[in-house]
């Protein structure tokens, strides 16, 4: 990320305060030679119209903060070779394109793997300008244009945000403007109650008036507050349920307070009894967020968007589109992804996401979303992903957030070659690598959709029975015959959540996509997968292969010439990848053939 930033090379120790002027400024450094005239034309709101004239200078249109992003845009193609057509036009399809941080007062991260947090130390708002603007100019430049700074569980004291923290927001506010970027914070359903009030009850007029206050306030010193995220009910969280509400009441309660400021209400809908009992076979985890709200459809106010996790579980490597994403024709939905590699290695393995968000964009219909959310994996690292080459996500999340038919090929070989000085071979070979890599970290973990094997609560290595027996509702009930839960109608009933043409594809073993079917499926270790290997024999084979991919990978990094200090991350952290490749490839591998008895067809070494 660094590498591409440094390329933008305007000072930004004072940069103009407004997009207009910023995209200006951002110009004349970074294209020192380029003839342009800008066009502001205010109906283009967030989009630009570029336009090369016979003389190859360029005009570009746009609203206040298209002309930001025109400029962004031409600057990035004409550093990255790519050039620009006669006419390029374009406009975000998503107006709310956010960037959820999970950053706690006290300067930590939850599930942060990128250093500590970049807004908060000590208990208070603690911020270096520069790299805010940094930071400002990183999410511009990629059409992100929503900034929720601080963790959707609030810890104390965070919930000062909407009071004494509030002058320092609103200077936090301010650095981040020029580039288009709002804030956003998460807020505490309860708050009312530390002020005096005697409930969270939302049909309660005196928590009505105390948050109709606190967004007056608040709005005061932030006018341009994107609006509060609201994690309730969910794994501890307060909620409206104390008082026998619903999430309507609940959400309805707060975009009142923020509507007369333009402000809306992120609701979450990662609502699940987090304490269930794992010998209760009756409830099923994933059938959670569309028994919470799909009966409220049309029941939201205009200014409330339902953040929904891409999956009925949570972040796994591979889970199918959640159907609160497909079922609610009649509610502003967010899709919620997770750039923060919290089951997905940590940043320290390699994950490329966007083949798997494609997949997810593949399933949904044009219309049934209107924002995109991704948990952050920004953090105080100097290159503020941790890993050099996590920066991908963030990057691919933008443009995808910008335009939905983006393909992965080519977002992720224009980052290669925005961020590496690379020949044309080089480029090539790490831009498959990246695509790879999802595939290779899926081969090696929990296979075929069964999630979960991983090492509990820190979410690194494997750990196949660590959530067997305990609260989650995340069990794969393995014995010595057969795994998975069965969630067709014979079972849980999950699928018949699922509109009918994508329940049918699932229902039935023998059409589920093979690496979808112990999500769906219980299966025995003997069942004849489409291509005629044994489930048992598949899952082996899939583990000898994403170690030995990663051996692969290794061999490939190692011969491609990073600069310092990327290489020296990128390297050290592909030699801590081999390590958990290969004990996740030795302890699932063990686990199933201790339960099963079948031995490997290849005699390959599985471990007594
Ligand atoms: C996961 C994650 C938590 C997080 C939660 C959420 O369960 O492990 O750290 O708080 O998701 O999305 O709210």
């Amino acid at each position: 990320m660094k590498a591409w930033l440094s390329r933008l090379s305007a000072d930004l120790k004072n940069p103009p305060a407004s997009p207009a002027e910023l995209a200006r400024f951002e110009l004349d450094h970074a294209l020192p030679g380029t003839a342009y005239t800008l066009d502001p034309v205010p109906a283009l709101g967030e989009g630009y119209c570029i336009r090369r004239r016979s003389d190859s200078s360029v005009i570009i249109s746009g609203g206040p903060t298209g002309l930001l992003y025109g400029a962004y845009a031409l600057i990035l193609r004409m550093l990255s070779g790519e050039g620009i057509p006669d006419v390029l036009e374009s406009a975000p399809r998503y107006p709310l394109r956010m960037i959820n941080c999970w950053d706690n007062a006290d300067g930590s991260v939850e599930r942060g793997y990128s250093g500590r947090s970049l807004f908060f130390e000590g208990g208070r708002l603690s911020y270096d300008p520069f790299r805010m603007r940094e930071l400002g100019r990183l999410l511009a430049s990629v059409g992100l244009n929503v900034l929720c700074i601080n963790n959707v569980n609030v810890h104390d004291p965070a919930q000062q945000l909407l009071e004494n923290m509030l002058p320092e927001a609103a200077a936090l506010a301010d650095l981040f403007r020029p580039f288009g970027v709002r804030l956003m914070f998460s807020v505490d359903f309860s708050q009312p109650m530390r002020h005096g009030v005697s409930s969270a009850d939302p049909l309660d007029p005196a928590v009505r008036a105390w948050w109709k206050a606190a967004a007056e306030r608040v709005y005061q010193a932030i006018p341009d507050l994107a609006g509060f995220l609201v994690k309730a009910d969910s794994e501890g969280r307060p909620g409206p349920f104390t008082y026998g509400r619903n999430h309507a009441d609940g959400a309805n309660m707060l975009a009142e307070a923020v509507r007369p400021f333009g402000g809306v209400i992120v609701w979450r809908c990662f609502v699940y009894n987090c304490r269930q009992d794992w010998r209760d076979t009756k409830t099923d985890r994933p059938k959670a967020a569309w028994e919470h709200y799909a009966f409220l459809d049309g029941k939201f106010a205009e200014n409330v968007i339902l953040q929904v996790k891409h999956g009925p579980f949570d972040f796994q490597v591979r889970e199918p589109v959640s159907p609160l994403l497909l079922g609610m024709k009649q509610t502003n939905l967010a899709m919620e992804l997770q750039l923060a590699q919290e089951y997905t290695g940590h940043q320290i393995d390699l994950y490329t996401m966007i083949p798997m968000w494609r997949e997810l964009f593949d399933e949904i219909p044009e219309n049934n979303i209107m924002s995109l959310a991704a948990v952050s994996n920004l953090g105080r690292d100097e290159n503020y992903t941790g890993h050099p080459l996590a920066a991908v996500n963030l990057y691919t999340y933008g443009l995808l957030a910008w335009d939905p038919a983006m393909e992965a090929e080519s977002a992720v070989s224009r980052w290669v070659r925005l961020t590496y000085a690379f020949d044309p071979d080089q480029e090539r070979t790490l831009t498959a690598l990246l695509l790879s890599s999802r595939r290779t970290y899926e081969k090696y973990t929990a296979p075929l959709g069964i999630g979960w094997m991983i090492t509990p609560h820190d979410h690194y290595g494997p750990n196949p029975s660590g959530y067997e027996y305990d609260l989650w509702g995340t069990y794969h009930k393995a014995n010595r015959d057969a795994i998975g839960i069965d969630r067709t109608a014979a079972g849980t009933g999950f699928l018949l959540q699922y509109p009918e043409s994508l329940r049918k594809k699932y229902e039935d073993p023998e059409t589920c996509p093979d690496l979808l079917l112990l999500f769906y499926h219980r299966l025995p270790y003997s069942f004849r997968m489409k291509d005629g290997r044994t489930l048992v024999q598949r899952i082996y084979d899939d583990h000898f292969e994403g170690k030995k991919e990663t051996e692969a990978m290794a061999e490939i990094l190692e011969a491609l010439p990073f600069p310092d200090p990327d290489r020296e991350i990128i390297l050290s952290r592909m030699e801590l990848q081999k390590r958990n490749a290969r004990e996740w490839c030795d302890i699932i591998n063990t686990f199933f053939r201790r339960l099963s008895g079948v031995d490997d067809l290849h005699g390959r070494v599985i471990y007594d």
